[in-house]
């Protein structure tokens, strides 16, 4: 059954929904499935308070039982809807949709005009970064080098957790979750940032030969699907760091127009918590080729 639902997040800000309240779905999550993601940092554990919210006139039934009623703020990955209630989020508690995306920088070493990808299948194609916040996409022409456009965006993934402990835990220890998060990067993030790129470029997706994507191991592992688990505990073990090859069809990359037998490589890297996405920094800025070694990741990288 359906009860009102109001929603406040301003003094003229005030919406009414329809909502059924499904057991086992906590008020935070009710508030993303109704478009107003808050901010979950610590992954819906109830330490971060980074999800509070303020109650404006009925109750919510808290986790351990208890009813809280008017004036009450409480955290809402920790609180459940039951009957009609009033609600108001501070502007503290509320994900912010836009953000401030860095994807300028240049690159400085020569690049081989020898692409990675058959230009039979295509003249163009992408490369990603897939950041534990942001995920990046640029639009390369494969005949030129010349990069054609960028997109960027939240890592829709930030709902989990914001950091790559929050979402290890969340990942292997809630049943479904992995599959929900893979689902937010490629779905929901990857998805619309390279119909946008391709949009920007004035390219079809049908013309992209292929994508190379660096990331985080967690990352990484998450995009793929692999429990990352291992990561999480002594001594830290990733279960894969060397360079793989996927299709856009085995991680569930589907845009109108490209080919599901698109390959996408991942990067590979150095250890848990020296990614691919540390190794392609390295390569592209040229502390690779410092025989003087002034870079602490290159430090990191010979001692390791
Ligand atoms: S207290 Fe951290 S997400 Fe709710």
């Amino acid at each position: 059954m359906k009860v009102p639902f109001t929603v406040a997040t301003g003094a003229q800000e005030r919406r009414t929904l329809a909502v059924t309240p499904l057991a086992g779905h906590s008020l935070a999550e009710t508030l993303a499935a109704h478009g107003y993601p808050l901010n979950t940092r610590c992954g819906h554990r109830g330490l971060c308070r980074g999800c509070e919210v303020e109650i404006r006139d009925g109750h919510l039934v808290l986790a351990e039982g208890r009813r809280a009623g008017i004036g009450s703020l409480i955290r809402a990955c920790q609180a459940r809807l039951v009957e009609p209630t009033e609600i108001f989020i501070p502007a503290r508690s509320r994900m912010e949709h836009r953000p401030q995306v860095s994807d300028t920088f240049r690159i400085e070493i020569s690049y081989a005009h020898q692409p990675l990808y058959s230009q039979e299948q295509g003249d163009t194609a992408f490369a990603v970064d897939i950041g534990t916040t942001t995920v990046v996409v640029l639009l390369v022409d494969l005949t030129t080098g010349a990069i054609l456009s960028r997109s960027g965006g939240f890592n829709r993934q930030i709902r989990f957790g914001d950091n790559v402990l929050t979402r290890i835990e969340a990942a292997s220890t809630r049943p479904g979750v992995l599959a929900e998060m893979r689902q937010a990067v490629v779905q929901e993030t990857l998805t619309p940032l390279l119909r946008q790129a391709c949009e920007r470029a004035g390219r079809s997706t049908s013309r992209l030969a292929g994508g190379t994507v660096a990331g985080n191991t967690t990352m990484l592992h998450l995009l793929l699907g692999e429990d990352p688990a291992p990561l999480g505990v002594v001594p830290f073990s990733p279960r894969f760091l060397a360079q793989r090859e996927v299709t856009a069809r085995a991680i569930g990359l589907q845009v109108d127009g490209l080919r599901p037998s698109t390959p996408l490589r991942l990067l590979p890297g150095i250890a848990a918590y020296i990614g691919a996405d540390i190794v392609a920094g390295i390569c592209a800025t040229g502390m690779a080729y410092d025989e003087k070694g002034s870079s602490g990741f290159l430090v990191a990288d010979r001692s390791s």
